[in-house]
Protein backbone atom coordinates (compact mmCIF):
# COMPACT_ATOMS: atom_id res chain seq x y z
CA UNK A 1 0.00 0.00 0.00
CA UNK A 2 1.22 3.82 -0.87
CA UNK A 3 1.14 5.79 2.36
CA UNK A 4 1.39 8.68 0.16
CA UNK A 5 -0.76 9.26 -2.79
CA UNK A 6 2.46 8.50 -5.88
CA UNK A 7 1.77 11.97 -7.20
CA UNK A 8 2.92 13.58 -3.75
CA UNK A 9 5.56 11.59 -3.51
CA UNK A 10 7.05 12.55 -6.80
CA UNK A 11 6.54 15.79 -6.12
CA UNK A 12 8.73 15.86 -2.86
CA UNK A 13 11.48 13.60 -4.56
CA UNK A 14 11.47 16.51 -6.97
CA UNK A 15 11.92 18.82 -4.54
CA UNK A 16 14.87 16.53 -2.78
CA UNK A 17 16.54 15.89 -6.20
CA UNK A 18 18.57 18.98 -5.93
CA UNK A 19 20.47 17.69 -3.42
CA UNK A 20 22.86 15.76 -5.74
CA UNK A 21 25.71 15.21 -3.82
CA UNK A 22 28.02 12.06 -5.97
CA UNK A 23 28.17 10.06 -2.43
CA UNK A 24 24.89 10.32 -1.45
CA UNK A 25 23.73 9.56 -5.32
CA UNK A 26 26.05 6.35 -5.23
CA UNK A 27 24.62 4.92 -1.75
CA UNK A 28 20.92 4.87 -3.16
CA UNK A 29 22.16 3.28 -6.43
CA UNK A 30 23.58 0.65 -4.26
CA UNK A 31 20.29 0.27 -2.55
CA UNK A 32 18.46 -0.14 -5.65
CA UNK A 33 20.88 -2.67 -7.15
CA UNK A 34 20.93 -4.68 -3.78
CA UNK A 35 17.49 -4.61 -2.65
CA UNK A 36 18.71 -3.24 0.60
CA UNK A 37 15.97 -1.60 3.11
CA UNK A 38 17.54 2.10 3.54
CA UNK A 39 15.80 5.03 5.26
CA UNK A 40 14.89 6.75 1.91
CA UNK A 41 16.44 9.99 0.85
CA UNK A 42 13.10 11.62 2.11
CA UNK A 43 13.05 10.33 5.82
CA UNK A 44 17.02 10.62 5.76
CA UNK A 45 16.22 14.88 5.29
CA UNK A 46 13.21 14.33 8.24
CA UNK A 47 16.05 12.71 10.29
CA UNK A 48 18.35 15.33 9.66
CA UNK A 49 16.48 18.16 9.95
CA UNK A 50 14.92 16.81 13.80
CA UNK A 51 18.18 16.42 14.86
CA UNK A 52 19.20 19.87 13.82
CA UNK A 53 16.08 21.26 15.36
CA UNK A 54 17.06 19.86 18.74
CA UNK A 55 21.06 20.54 18.29
CA UNK A 56 21.43 16.73 18.34
CA UNK A 57 25.12 15.59 18.75
CA UNK A 58 25.26 12.62 20.68
CA UNK A 59 22.96 9.97 18.69
CA UNK A 60 22.56 6.10 19.10
CA UNK A 61 21.98 3.94 15.75
CA UNK A 62 20.08 0.83 16.77
CA UNK A 63 20.89 -0.97 12.91
CA UNK A 64 22.87 1.29 10.76
CA UNK A 65 23.19 -0.94 7.42
CA UNK A 66 26.06 0.80 5.72
CA UNK A 67 25.20 3.98 7.17
CA UNK A 68 22.98 5.65 4.86
CA UNK A 69 20.76 6.85 7.97
CA UNK A 70 23.65 8.20 9.34
CA UNK A 71 24.73 10.14 6.73
CA UNK A 72 22.04 12.63 7.77
CA UNK A 73 22.38 12.44 11.17
CA UNK A 74 26.35 13.39 10.50
CA UNK A 75 24.73 16.51 8.66
CA UNK A 76 23.47 17.72 11.57
CA UNK A 77 25.71 16.89 14.02
CA UNK A 78 28.64 17.85 12.03
CA UNK A 79 32.44 16.92 13.05
CA UNK A 80 32.03 17.45 16.97
CA UNK A 81 29.29 15.02 16.77
CA UNK A 82 29.20 11.51 18.50
CA UNK A 83 27.19 8.72 16.19
CA UNK A 84 26.70 5.24 17.41
CA UNK A 85 25.68 2.84 14.22
CA UNK A 86 25.52 -0.75 15.21
CA UNK A 87 24.96 -3.57 12.95
CA UNK A 88 25.71 -7.17 13.17
CA UNK A 89 27.57 -7.42 9.60
CA UNK A 90 30.85 -6.31 9.45
CA UNK A 91 30.42 -5.96 5.36
CA UNK A 92 28.01 -2.86 6.23
CA UNK A 93 30.49 -1.82 8.39
CA UNK A 94 33.14 -1.66 5.56
CA UNK A 95 30.98 0.07 3.56
CA UNK A 96 29.50 2.91 5.59
CA UNK A 97 33.22 3.93 6.56
CA UNK A 98 33.93 4.09 2.74
CA UNK A 99 31.20 6.04 1.61
CA UNK A 100 30.87 8.63 4.79
CA UNK A 101 34.95 8.64 4.84
CA UNK A 102 34.61 10.01 0.99
CA UNK A 103 31.70 12.21 1.68
CA UNK A 104 33.66 13.83 4.50
CA UNK A 105 31.05 12.88 7.13
CA UNK A 106 33.11 10.16 8.99
CA UNK A 107 34.34 12.33 12.21
CA UNK A 108 31.65 11.96 14.20
CA UNK A 109 31.19 8.15 13.63
CA UNK A 110 31.81 5.20 15.65
CA UNK A 111 30.75 1.74 14.06
CA UNK A 112 30.26 -1.31 16.20
CA UNK A 113 29.17 -4.61 14.75
CA UNK A 114 27.28 -6.51 17.26
CA UNK A 115 23.59 -6.67 18.35
CA UNK A 116 22.55 -3.27 18.87
CA UNK A 117 21.13 -4.10 22.18
CA UNK A 118 24.17 -5.22 23.90
CA UNK A 119 26.42 -2.25 22.48
CA UNK A 120 23.68 -0.04 23.92
CA UNK A 121 24.13 -2.02 27.41
CA UNK A 122 27.72 -0.90 26.89
CA UNK A 123 27.22 2.78 26.60
CA UNK A 124 26.85 4.91 29.01
CA UNK A 125 25.13 8.26 29.41
CA UNK A 126 22.27 9.81 27.65
CA UNK A 127 21.22 10.58 23.96
CA UNK A 128 20.09 13.05 22.30
CA UNK A 129 18.39 10.49 19.75
CA UNK A 130 18.25 7.19 19.77
CA UNK A 131 17.19 5.94 16.08
CA UNK A 132 15.58 2.11 15.78
CA UNK A 133 15.70 0.37 12.38
CA UNK A 134 16.17 -3.47 13.46
CA UNK A 135 14.42 -6.50 13.00
CA UNK A 136 10.53 -5.10 13.99
CA UNK A 137 10.29 -8.12 15.90
CA UNK A 138 12.82 -6.63 18.76
CA UNK A 139 10.75 -2.86 18.46
CA UNK A 140 9.02 -3.16 22.05
CA UNK A 141 12.47 -4.06 23.28
CA UNK A 142 14.37 -1.16 21.48
CA UNK A 143 11.36 1.22 22.71
CA UNK A 144 11.58 0.29 26.33
CA UNK A 145 15.92 0.50 26.58
CA UNK A 146 15.70 3.61 24.50
CA UNK A 147 13.34 5.55 26.32
CA UNK A 148 15.23 5.57 29.22
CA UNK A 149 18.69 6.57 27.84
CA UNK A 150 17.14 10.00 25.85
CA UNK A 151 17.83 13.47 27.21
CA UNK A 152 14.65 15.67 27.88
CA UNK A 153 14.12 17.33 25.00
CA UNK A 154 15.54 14.58 22.91
CA UNK A 155 14.05 11.81 20.45
CA UNK A 156 13.21 8.63 19.83
CA UNK A 157 12.98 7.99 15.93
CA UNK A 158 12.33 4.50 14.24
CA UNK A 159 11.37 3.89 11.22
CA UNK A 160 8.71 1.35 8.88
CA UNK A 161 6.30 2.51 12.01
CA UNK A 162 3.20 1.71 9.38
CA UNK A 163 4.94 -0.85 7.46
CA UNK A 164 3.37 -0.76 4.33
CA UNK A 165 0.23 -0.13 5.53
CA UNK A 166 -0.03 -3.52 7.42
CA UNK A 167 -0.63 -1.56 11.12
CA UNK A 168 -4.09 -0.66 9.27
CA UNK A 169 -5.95 -3.89 9.90
CA UNK A 170 -6.48 -7.06 7.42
CA UNK A 171 -4.87 -9.21 10.07
CA UNK A 172 -4.36 -12.08 7.26
CA UNK A 173 -1.93 -9.46 6.07
CA UNK A 174 -0.17 -9.27 8.51
CA UNK A 175 2.32 -11.46 8.94
CA UNK A 176 3.39 -11.41 5.36
CA UNK A 177 7.05 -10.25 5.78
CA UNK A 178 7.62 -12.09 9.10
CA UNK A 179 5.30 -13.61 11.66
CA UNK A 180 4.62 -11.04 14.42
CA UNK A 181 6.43 -8.29 12.57
CA UNK A 182 3.02 -6.24 12.33
CA UNK A 183 2.21 -6.68 15.89
CA UNK A 184 5.34 -5.78 17.40
CA UNK A 185 5.36 -2.30 15.05
CA UNK A 186 1.74 -2.05 16.57
CA UNK A 187 2.67 -2.34 20.09
CA UNK A 188 5.47 0.11 20.18
CA UNK A 189 3.40 2.80 18.40
CA UNK A 190 0.60 2.02 21.42
CA UNK A 191 3.17 2.66 23.82
CA UNK A 192 5.05 5.21 22.34
CA UNK A 193 1.97 7.25 22.05
CA UNK A 194 0.96 6.48 25.56
CA UNK A 195 4.14 7.09 27.60
CA UNK A 196 3.44 10.20 29.27
CA UNK A 197 6.94 11.42 29.34
CA UNK A 198 7.16 11.54 25.36
CA UNK A 199 4.78 13.53 22.86
CA UNK A 200 4.70 12.08 19.36
CA UNK A 201 3.85 11.92 15.76
CA UNK A 202 4.53 9.74 13.09
CA UNK A 203 5.66 11.04 9.68
CA UNK A 204 3.76 9.15 7.02
CA UNK A 205 6.38 9.55 4.43
CA UNK A 206 7.79 6.29 2.78
CA UNK A 207 6.98 3.45 5.27
CA UNK A 208 6.08 5.92 8.83
CA UNK A 209 8.87 7.47 10.80
CA UNK A 210 8.07 8.09 14.35
CA UNK A 211 9.70 11.14 16.21
CA UNK A 212 8.82 11.18 20.13
CA UNK A 213 10.17 13.79 22.01
CA UNK A 214 10.87 13.62 25.97
CA UNK A 215 8.85 16.12 27.47
CA UNK A 216 9.24 15.24 31.04
CA UNK A 217 11.52 11.98 32.83
C1 LIG B 1 16.80 -1.65 7.52
S1 LIG B 1 18.49 -1.93 7.68
C2 LIG B 1 19.13 -0.42 8.30
C3 LIG B 1 19.15 0.69 7.32
C4 LIG B 1 19.75 1.96 7.82
N1 LIG B 1 19.15 2.44 9.04
C5 LIG B 1 19.60 3.01 6.73
O1 LIG B 1 18.54 3.62 6.62
O2 LIG B 1 20.54 3.19 6.00
C6 LIG B 1 18.53 -2.94 9.10
C7 LIG B 1 19.91 -3.36 9.51
O3 LIG B 1 19.83 -3.74 10.87
C8 LIG B 1 20.69 -4.84 11.09
N2 LIG B 1 20.17 -5.49 12.29
C9 LIG B 1 19.00 -6.16 12.45
N3 LIG B 1 18.84 -6.54 13.73
C10 LIG B 1 19.92 -6.08 14.40
C11 LIG B 1 20.35 -6.11 15.75
N4 LIG B 1 19.61 -6.70 16.71
N5 LIG B 1 21.50 -5.51 16.08
C12 LIG B 1 22.27 -4.90 15.14
N6 LIG B 1 21.93 -4.82 13.85
C13 LIG B 1 20.77 -5.40 13.48
C14 LIG B 1 20.66 -5.63 9.81
O4 LIG B 1 21.87 -6.35 9.64
C15 LIG B 1 20.47 -4.54 8.75
O5 LIG B 1 21.69 -4.18 8.14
Amino acid sequence: MDLLHPKITGYLDELAARLDEPVLLEMEEYAAKNDFPIVGRLCGMFLQTMASAIGAQRIFEMGSGYGFSAYWFSRATGPTGEIHLTDTDPENRTRALEYLGRAGLDAPIEYHVGDAFSVFDSTEGDFDIVYCDIDKGDYPRAWEKAKKRIRPGGLFMCDNMLWGGRVTGDPGARDEVKPGWTEAIMATNEAVFSDPDYISFINPTRDGVVAALRTSR
